[in-house]
């Protein structure tokens, strides 16, 4: 019961020698890494704009087969493979335990990609760029890419998300 006590008068001594040595690097490095937030966001290639809208999963579900539909010239493994217009939008369905389509884009042309989720909470991470985004079930999250090197880029989730959280894998070919 001890800490429901009010501390004796005068309990505060300022820090002094090491800690106060310590805490000032703390806090310098604070900074540091609080001005690095806008420094990287207006310097950086790889930020999303923060570009997001309300959807609801199923409206989002719907937009994503529309595409598909539209778009689709292939499939690998069950999982379709689109070629969107470039200019255009493109979707990226986050669930239980993949992403799908996979989509087919080409280099130096820009594309809006949608990403949403069905379910719960994914983490959209482009690899070996190491582009990292959350997917939250209920937000349209739009990122605005242009794809500068050709190559397959493999999207692993990185936010858990049950058994089959290692197995959620899924691909970007650019060409
Ligand atoms: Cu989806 Cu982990």
């Amino acid at each position: 019961m001890s800490s429901l006590l009010v501390p004796a008068r005068g309990w505060f001594r300022a820090p002094s020698g090491h800690e106060r040595t310590w805490i000032g690097l703390a806090l310098c490095w604070c900074l540091v890494l609080t001005l690095m937030m806008p420094f990287w966001h207006f310097r950086g290639k790889q930020n999303s704009r923060g570009e997001a809208y309300l959807v609801t999963p199923a409206g989002f579900q719907a937009r994503v087969d529309k595409f598909i539909a539209a778009t689709k010239v292939g499939e690998q493994n069950g999982i379709p493979v689109v070629s969107p217009a470039p200019g255009g939008d493109a979707y990226v369905l986050a669930r239980m335990w993949s992403w799908s389509p996979i989509l087919k884009l080409r280099q130096g042309e820009t594309y809006r990609v949608h990403l949403s989720s069905l379910d719960l909470q994914h983490g959209f991470s482009l690899q070996p760029l190491n582009m990292n985004f959350q997917v939250m079930p209920g937000y349209d999250h739009v990122l605005t890419l242009t794809p500068t090197s050709k190559g397959t880029f493999t999207i692993v989730c990185n936010e858990f998300c049950g058994i089959g959280h290692s197995t959620m894998i899924g691909k970007i070919i650019v060409e």
